[in-house]
């Protein structure tokens, strides 16, 4: 199932977080839903932003272990289960189990302080 096709998913233009919730050269999650919900990440270095199902192609977990604590380093956000290593700007896995799979990308933009979530491209 596609992020698109979750019950839970809210519909383009829908503000997900304000660009301050989500630190510097790190990352924040955002929930939709209870019950197998739907799991985003915005990752953030300065202005730039991406946005990312937050789910590891490797076994389907989310990336952080802990609510809100995603582990980053010089661009990269680590997987705490077993240490997959995934650009920001694309996503891609350059270490790690699922190494050349990628973050499911979702789009979303920067307007007047706030992270929005984007059409389909
Ligand atoms: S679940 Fe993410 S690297 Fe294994």
């Amino acid at each position: 199932m596609s992020w698109r096709e979750h019950p839970d998913c809210p519909p383009p233009g829908t503000v997900l977080c304000a660009l301050s919730a989500v630190p510097d050269q790190g990352g924040h999650e955002i929930v939709f839903g209870t019950h197998e919900p739907l799991r985003l990440l915005v990752l953030r270095q300065g202005d730039r932003i991406w946005a990312y199902e937050n789910r590891c192609p490797h076994f389907s977990l989310p990336l952080n272990f802990d609510p809100q604590v995603f582990v980053t380093l010089d661009g990269l956000v680590m997987c705490a289960h077993h240490t997959a290593f995934f650009r920001f700007e694309d996503g891609y896995c350059v270490d790690g189990p699922c190494r050349t799979s990628a973050l499911t990308a979702v789009p979303a933009h920067c307007k007047d302080g706030q992270v929005v979530l984007g059409e389909d491209r």
